[in-house]
């Protein structure tokens, strides 16, 4: 018995030595050496140990979520009974929780997941600032250098990109996703796995992403994060979707699932949704991690009348990972025992998560990402601010600019900072980013970015006004007087960077506190006022809009933002963002998005809202729509000429365009693309963005921008989920926003 026993030891470090000295760098998914690791690993396991790498913990020094640690912990990664940790960070932290997790009979090393949402150590825009820029490059450029920095750190495993599809800005959340499109949705989901995963797994700096939260956790109820969903699947399929399955092509790691229910099953719940369609038909081969605590949420939920039965259901559902519910490791084996789940499940659930280990290259060198060095060297990379400060410029959106008042000329004269934003900090940071001890002197402020940018001695009056929120009036004074003192006015106003984000959805969201009164006042001292306003959702601000001369949206811009918007202010960033998102006049107008279905009723003006699919007090226009955004430059589009009036399969057609930048400017404009299917065997959205290109002309330069048609751009999903092409009348509009465009039409034939 005694000689058997050891035999099995011998066997067991042979086979350990084996798959730990594998030199798997650039391992590729699909690869069948990694395959067959796996599966003799999985072989040696028990099923304690198999449930341990199912369960992932939050790390002991930090909490996104609340917290169910039972003290021991340690004990517990000792004994190989946790799979992986979110919220541990630094070379330090990790290396010493790694070291716990080797001395593990099996020494299956932990993976570190963590929310890097936009930038870990060089803050970048938040996500829906980036989605702005519609720069693609840009984006993946800085999921990379959040992915460099984070990995430096001893971070595997990012929880983002959020491709969630939003269009109701009251939801914290929008912050954190790209908008309201599902095209342009797709390929920045796209663009940020791409970014995040670079090179590929065993680089050393390369995150695994993670799409979350599947799905359609976008559509909560009435803007109120974690609410119900209840939608039909044609409309899950064609507009939540989409983004999500663009990620798994892009061959993201992971999924989360999400904390919502979905038509009455929780997501975390739901077989349809991972087992049916991500593991079955997108043929998804990374792993599901539950989003925290979702899987004991089903029981608030009324679907799972204990922890044990919610551990039953969402295993048997497809969630592969226990993000601290705890509900797996306490239940699953008696489960199994039980007859209730199948080994099978928890061996694909295994498998899965043991694949990506070793992509990694965790088990050829579980320090791999461990090297203080390196994290020196990513600490303060001037090269990732220049990264950053690049993709701050882009993000930003001119919405008004009367009488071409900006950009200012950096020999103005006085000129008055005014608002609570002025020597703000970590308010440009924004929700999801890291406090770091030194915050106060890496990110720039917008009063040091102006001061740097005008080193002509420009003087520059300050004055806060008021705080974000609150009611309290007192500064209005020394705001005006400072205001009559300048010859021009930059007066920032907007949310706090708490304001949007998990669990900050707001029924009102007007500026907050008395901000808009103090644009009131200064705007009433007759002075040149341009606005900028920093926020992390569309946010309503009626006054301003119709009374401020020229308003600049420049969201959350991160560790570079002063001198971004300085570098905008005075024209040496021409602005070229476009709106993800339609912008509400009222909180009233929510949801409003572009891309809505025509009705029986119609309303096509403001004097035609009666009888009619509209408000009687509110037009029926957004304050904003999708894709507008000024530039300092000016662009004439031509009329749309198509290269033949019938599009057939194979035979693609041509839609152009002459665009002519008119102005004495240089600048970007993005060319957008959509198109409507006039009559379908299901009612079709007014317009459907199904393509943009971004082109810099110079002053007085002209250019043809041609776009390709085929059959493929116009499937959508039928009544019975097919996605087909019909044949039929098409509109075709091209133009500078959703609502300004050209338009032509082209008839489809089989
Ligand atoms: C809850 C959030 O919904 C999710 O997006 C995040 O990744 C986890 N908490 C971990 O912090």
């Amino acid at each position: 018995m005694q000689d058997l026993k050891s035999m099995r030891m011998k066997q067991i470090a042979t086979l350990l030595l084996f798959l730990f000295s594998t030199q798997l760098h650039q391992a590729q998914p699909g690869n069948v050496r990694i395959e067959k690791s796996v599966d003799s690993l999985l072989r040696l396991m028990t099923l304690e140990e198999k449930i341990g790498q199912m369960n992932q913990y939050n790390g002991p020094w930090a909490a996104t979520g609340p917290l169910t640690n039972d003290g021991n912990l340690l004990d517990q990664v000792k004994t190989g009974k946790v799979g992986s940790m979110l919220n541990v960070t630094g070379v330090q932290r990790t290396s010493e929780l790694q070291a716990l997790a080797l001395q593990s009979r099996l020494k299956i090393p932990l993976l570190f997941g963590q929310d890097v949402i936009h930038g870990y150590r060089t803050i970048f825009p938040i996500p829906l600032a980036e989605a702005a820029s519609w720069d693609l490059a840009a984006m993946e450029a800085g999921a990379r250098v959040a992915a460099t920095e984070a990995s430096a750190a001893g971070i595997h495993w990012t929880f983002a990109p959020m491709v969630d599809i939003a269009r109701d800005p009251r939801w914290g959340r929008v912050m954190e996703g790209a908008g309201e499109d599902p095209y342009l949705g797709s390929l920045i989901a796209k663009a940020r796995v791409k970014g995040f995963q670079g090179k590929g797994f065993g680089d050393t700096s390369a995150v695994m992403a993670c799409a979350k939260h599947f799905a359609a956790y976008g559509a909560a109820v009435g803007g109120r994060d974690y609410n119900s969903v209840d939608m039909s699947l044609r409309q899950l399929h064609e507009v939540y979707l989409p983004p999500f399955k663009a990620a798994a092509e892009a061959g993201v790691a992971t999924f989360m699932n999400a904390f919502n229910d979905l038509n009455g099953i929780p997501a975390t719940g739901n077989a349809y949704l991972q087992r049916s369609l991500l593991k079955g038909d997108w043929k998804f081969r990374g792993f599901v991690v539950s989003d925290w605590g979702s899987i004991g949420e089903m029981i608030p939920h009324g679907y799972s009348a204990n922890n044990k039965e919610a551990a039953l259901q969402a295993v048997n559902a497809g969630s592969d990972m226990d993000m601290e519910s705890r509900s797996y490791l306490p239940h699953l084996a008696a489960l199994v025992k039980e007859g209730k789940v199948k080994m099978t499940v928890i061996d694909d659930a295994v498998r899965r998560i043991l694949r990506k280990k070793f992509e990694m290259g965790l088990f050829a060198d579980p320090y791999k990402f461990s090297s203080e060095q390196r994290e020196k060297t990513q600490w303060n990379n001037q090269a990732h601010r220049k990264v950053a400060f690049e993709m701050a410029k882009k993000s930003m959106v001119l919405l008004k600019n009367e009488k071409n008042l900006l950009p200012l000329s950096k020999s103005t004269g006085r000129i008055a900072l005014i608002g609570p934003f002025v020597k703000a900090k970590s308010d440009h940071n924004g929700f999801w980013s890291y406090d770091w001890p030194d915050d106060t002197t890496r990110i720039v402020s917008i009063w040091e970015g102006v001061q740097q940018k005008l080193n002509t001695g420009a003087a520059l009056l300050y004055a806060k006004g008021c705080s974000i929120t609150g009611d309290d009036r007192s500064g209005f004074a020394e705001a005006v007087e400072t205001a009559q003192k300048a010859e021009l006015v930059i007066l920032t106003v907007g949310e706090a960077r708490d304001m949007s984000g998990e669990a900050k959805s707001r029924s009102t969201i007007q500026l907050p506190g008395v901000q808009e009164e103090l644009v009131k006042a200064i705007v009433a001292t007759g002075k040149p006022v341009v606005v900028l306003i920093s926020a992390g959702r569309p946010l309503v601000f009626n006054w301003t809009a119709d009374n401020a001369p020229a308003i600049l949206y420049t969201w959350w811009l991160g560790t570079e933002a002063g001198n971004a918007i300085a570098d905008v202010l005075f024209g040496d960033y021409n602005p070229s963002g476009k709106l993800p998102m339609s912008f509400p006049r009222t909180e009233g107008q929510i949801p409003v998005y572009y891309n809505h279905y025509n009705t029986g009723r119609p309303a096509t003006n403001d004097s035609d809202r009666f009888y009619r699919s509209a408000y009687t007090d509110l037009s029926i226009y957004p304050k904003y729509p999708f894709g507008y955004g000024l530039s300092y430059a000016r662009f004439h589009y031509s009329d749309v000429r198509l290269s033949a009036k019938t599009l057939r399969p194979g035979q693609p057609i041509q839609a152009a365009v002459t665009l002519t930048n008119t102005s004495a400017t240089g600048g970007t404009e993005t060319v957008q693309l959509y198109i409507r299917d006039l009559t379908a065997s299901v009612v079709r959205p007014v317009k459907e963005l199904k393509g943009f290109q971004q082109v810099f002309l110079h002053a007085g330069e002209s250019k043809e921008i041609r776009f390709s048609i085929s059959p493929e751009d116009l499937r959508f999903y039928n009544d019975r989920l097919q996605y087909i092409w019909e044949p039929g009348k098409f509109r075709i509009f091209i133009g500078t926003s959703s609502m300004d465009v050209k338009e032509a039409e082209f008839e489809l034939m089989r």
